[in-house]
């Protein structure tokens, strides 16, 4: 077995279950102790003790709520009070609702901006200085193939992982030659209870094949951060998609993803 994580700590976001658990069971199976945040302590001590007892690394849970103003620098106090240290920082927690822009709760909206951009951002300012001191470790960002085209019916969701895109491309041409990874995860439909919160159940795109298992998209996002490939983009179907929709005209895109969110 190979532990190239060994004596390297990551820190996983939204690590209470679905993609983020897998990833975290990833970077244990590697070797690598785990630092394991979400809401849900409950869960989070659960399966920190599980990972531990399964993989014999260090698992430490710290429960926090990311999507409040000033989550992440909690998260970074109660990581350094505890006297650890983050190598890799996997920003995965995030959510997406679904509907209509007009008639959508303000709240949900912004919620989605604050913890799916501003607390990604806000944790990687706090670590990336120590990384490229380091010139170890890196960045793992879960985007979605949602960050490649406008998401009418599910606005800003799709703009916020057009946002994390795009930051965690720049990042990674400037940590070339560094050392420090970079690379951004982008999965399709993948089965968790993400789609139970975003209430994508009843669109067309939902009725388009199977979820992926959320253990093989963690699979492929850790081996493409280990490799330190870009841009990861889960399924072959995904990756065509995402390739040909620079190609088309963006009317063309946008009716499109209009139809797959509408409701059938
Ligand atoms: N599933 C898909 O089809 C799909 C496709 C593309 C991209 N993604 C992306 O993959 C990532 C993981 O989603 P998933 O599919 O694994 O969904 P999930 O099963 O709903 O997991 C989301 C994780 O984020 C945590 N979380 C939610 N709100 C939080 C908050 N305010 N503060 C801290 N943690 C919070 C949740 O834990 P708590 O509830 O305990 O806080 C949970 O651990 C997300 O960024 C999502 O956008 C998912």
């Amino acid at each position: 077995m190979t532990t190239s994580g060994k004596g390297q700590t990551a820190l996983v976001t939204g690590a209470s279950g679905g993609i983020g658990l897998d990833l975290a069971e990833c970077f244990a199976a590697d070797g690598y102790d785990l630092i394991l945040t979400a809401r849900s302590a409950d869960a989070l001590e659960t399966e920190a003790k599980r990972l531990a007892d399964k993989y014999g690394v260090g698992a430490t849970p710290i429960a926090v709520d990311l999507g409040e103003p000033g989550g992440g620098k909690k998260l970074a106090d109660a990581i350094a009070a505890r006297g650890l240290d983050v190598d890799v920082l996997v920003n995965n927690a995030g959510y997406g609702i679904a509907g209509a822009f007009n008639g959508s709760r303000n709240n949900e909206q912004l919620g989605m901006i604050d913890l799916n951009v501003r607390a990604l951002v806000e944790l990687t300012h706090v670590f990336w200085p120590s990384m490229l001191a380091k010139k170890r470790g890196g960045v793992l960002n879960v985007a979605s193939t949602a960050a490649f085209q406008p998401g009418p019916l599910m606005a800003i969701y799709y703009a916020s992982k057009a946002f994390v895109l795009s930051f965690s491309e720049a990042l990674w041409k400037e940590a070339e030659g560094t050392g420090v990874h970079v690379s951004c995860l982008c999965p399709g439909p993948t089965q968790s209870n993400f789609r139970q919160r975003a209430g994508t159940g009843k669109t067309r795109l939902s009725r388009t094949g199977t979820p992926m298992p959320s253990m093989l998209v963690a699979q492929q996002g850790y081996r493409g951060f280990r490799d330190n490939r870009r841009v990861v983009i889960t399924g072959t179907r995904n990756a065509v998609v995402a390739h040909v929709v620079p190609f088309l005209p963006r009317r063309t895109v946008l009716g499109l993803v209009h139809s797959m969110q509408s409701p059938v």
